[in-house]
């Protein structure tokens, strides 16, 4: 989807209010080549009432760690350390990684719903609308006769008409569907929405839809919500700041405006300057050159090394931390705008004068 940069103009006010702690996140596969680190020390901090979008190419390991923020790693993937503290209204942080299985299923979709990638297709073929919302509902402990008489209003939450409850999936579009979805998601309000590709596999108009309908819930319900998206088209038009991962790891993390004015890691240079621009009058695909590593098997070193215009042999030797952008002034009223690039913070043993 090609880039309106005037969207890029109405950055909303940050909070600092944090809603999810992921500390040093680590979540592997068994695979028969070795053991594959999918996300490998992720550290990020998701405030309330944000939306964050998480980027990068396909197989970085977004869904790996969106996964593993609710505990749904399924083998041959498991969680390997790490920590994910979701700070509730009231109330202490808990641990969702530690916590009791009784306490985590009632976490989940009451303050914490996920919409898995492809989920529209999930919908129950021979169930009306409305009878899937009631069921899920129900699920959680919502009484049957109030959950369908809130049905009308969750769908019109999500701009559909509530004739569209009577209906069957099969009677839908794709972006009525995902809307659908979306509905179910905050059906019981909770404080965030992961959705896991959102808009991927719909047309563009429809994903203007998706993502002006995403952008509504967050202003109407003030939920946070998480935007899991290899698109960057995506992150530019609806999230606050956008966390780019490269092989298994977080590589910036800044407000979405100042990424697209100016990416700071070559990565993420590479990825804006992979897609076409404004409204396709300047269309440049340069690309990023090279393949994304093997995760069994990642670089030594800086892992974006092989593929990096400006590494040197110190890049091949040192792996970079994620550390605050240098020369901007720390806003107590702002989340840390964080970068992993030896450019910035070790100039000198990159041989360079220009701090870049
Ligand atoms: N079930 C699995 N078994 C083995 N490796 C997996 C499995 N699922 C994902 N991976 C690997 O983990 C890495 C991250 O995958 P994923 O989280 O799906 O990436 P993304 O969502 O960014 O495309 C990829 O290299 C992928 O091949
Ligand atoms: S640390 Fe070196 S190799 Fe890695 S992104 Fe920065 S310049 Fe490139
Ligand atoms: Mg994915």
């Amino acid at each position: 989807m090609a880039i309106d940069q005037s969207v890029l103009l109405g950055e909303r006010p940050s909070t600092v209010t944090p809603l999810v702690e992921i500390e040093d996140l680590r979540v592997f596969y068994r695979t028969v080549s070795g053991i594959g680190r999918a996300v490998d020390g992720v550290n990020l901090t998701m405030q309330r009432g944000e939306i964050l979008g998480i980027a990068g190419e396909s197989g970085c390991g977004k869904s790996t760690l969106a996964n593993a923020m609710l505990r749904l790693t399924r083998p041959p993937g498991y969680i390997n350390g790490g920590h994910v503290h979701f700070h509730p209204r009231n109330g202490d942080p808990i641990d969702l990684l530690t916590v009791d299985d009784g306490a985590l299923r009632r976490l989940r979709w009451n303050n914490l719903a996920y919409i898995p990638q492809g989920s529209m297709n999930s919908l129950n073929p021979v169930m009306r609308i409305s009878d899937q919302f009631v069921d899920a509902m129900q699920e959680h402990g919502y009484d049957g006769r109030a959950a369908q008489a809130k049905v009308p209003e969750l769908l019109q939450m999500v701009n559909l008409a509530p004739y569209v409850a009577r209906l069957y999936p099969h009677e839908l579009s794709g972006g009525m569907k995902q809307r659908v979805i979306i509905a179910m998601a905050i059906s019981l309000d909770p404080d965030l929405v992961i959705a896991d590709e959102p808009t991927t596999a719909l047309d563009v108009n429809v994903q203007r839809i998706i993502i002006q309908t995403l952008a509504e819930l967050r202003d109407r319900l003030g939920m946070s919500i998480m935007i899991v998206s290899h698109d960057m088209a995506v992150h530019a038009e609806l999230v606050d700041r956008v966390a780019v991962m490269y092989a298994g790891q977080i590589v910036e993390v800044r407000p979405v405006r100042q990424v697209f004015k100016e990416p700071l890691h070559p990565y993420t240079q590479g990825l804006i300057g992979a897609i076409p621009q404004v409204g396709g009058t300047r269309v440049r695909l340069e690309g990023i050159g090279g393949s994304a590593p093997n995760p069994t098997q990642w670089p030594e070193g800086c892992r974006f090394h092989p593929r990096c215009r400006f590494a040197t042999a110190y890049c091949h030797a040192v792996h970079p931390e994620l550390l605050p952008e240098p020369g901007k002034a720390a806003d107590p009223q702002a989340p840390p705008a964080l970068v992993a690039c030896h450019l910035y913070h070790h100039a000198a043993e990159m041989g360079r004068t220009d701090g870049r």
